[in-house]
């Protein structure tokens, strides 16, 4: 039997993953909290519930982590919600979102051996995220987007969307000019998720190389 791919958080990333197995064949299993996407989502709140409460879990091969749960200040929290994830899918392959957040930016360049450096609390918390992986999970994929832009199932990145209306608006629209990010393009990081999950990539950093795990 193929075991099938579950993508937790339907937002903007997620919702673009799921295009891109659904156009690759796939029928992927797929998950919102509040804002749905798909009629066939379900709802799963990773605090308050266990995936297997709303998937067939022993129907799944592999999870994609796509929702954003990093935000909270309750790191105990969130170690809880990893680590009920993690009993559930110690088997499966799971490829995990983080973020370029994990380090400070002063240098800029990094690759997937630099130590994590972050500066806020959903960098920390990220961090903290990928070390439980690196720790408990053999066969975790972890991806480091930088800035993450373009239209995900029709609707623009809430960045530049933002962007739009203001200057749309005729109010000032102050940037900064001494920051530099990494960008990639909603569908083409989709593409590399579902390749990754494919794969048996270890810890990947797009935008840069990307390492087999030995
Ligand atoms: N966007 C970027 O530029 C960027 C850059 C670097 C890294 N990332 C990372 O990439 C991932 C995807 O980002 P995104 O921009 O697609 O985020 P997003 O649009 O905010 O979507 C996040 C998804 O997570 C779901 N979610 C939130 N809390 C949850 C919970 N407790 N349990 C289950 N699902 C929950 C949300 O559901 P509801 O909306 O229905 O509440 C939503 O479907 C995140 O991990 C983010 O940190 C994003």
């Amino acid at each position: 039997m193929i075991r099938r791919t579950v993508v937790v958080g339907t937002g903007f990333l997620g919702a673009a993953v799921v295009q891109f197995l659904r156009r690759s064949g796939m029928a992927p299993l797929h998950t919102y909290r509040q804002r749905q996407v798909f009629a066939d989502s379900v709802r799963f709140d990773l605090f308050r519930q266990r995936l297997s409460e709303v998937v067939p879990i022993s129907d799944v091969g592999t999870v994609i982590f796509t929702a954003r749960i990093e935000d909270a200040f309750d790191r105990s929290n969130l170690q809880s919600a990893m680590e009920s994830l993690f009993r559930e899918c110690r088997n499966m392959r799971i490829v995990y979102l983080s973020s370029d957040a994990v380090f400070d930016g002063q240098r800029g360049m990094y690759v997937e051996s630099d130590a994590p450096s972050p500066l806020t609390t959903y960098g920390r918390n990220k961090a903290a995220c990928e070390n439980f992986w690196e720790r408990s999970h053999p066969t975790h994929c972890i991806i480091r987007p930088s800035y993450i832009f373009g239209f995900s199932c029709g609707q623009l990145d809430p960045r530049l969307a933002q962007a739009l209306t203001t200057l749309r608006s005729g109010i000032p629209f102050h940037r900064f000019n001494d920051m530099y990010k990494s960008p990639i393009e909603v569908n083409r990081l989709a593409g590399i998720v579902v390749q990754a999950a494919r794969s048996s990539f270890g810890v990947t950093s797009c935008g840069w190389r990307a390492h087999e795990r030995v």
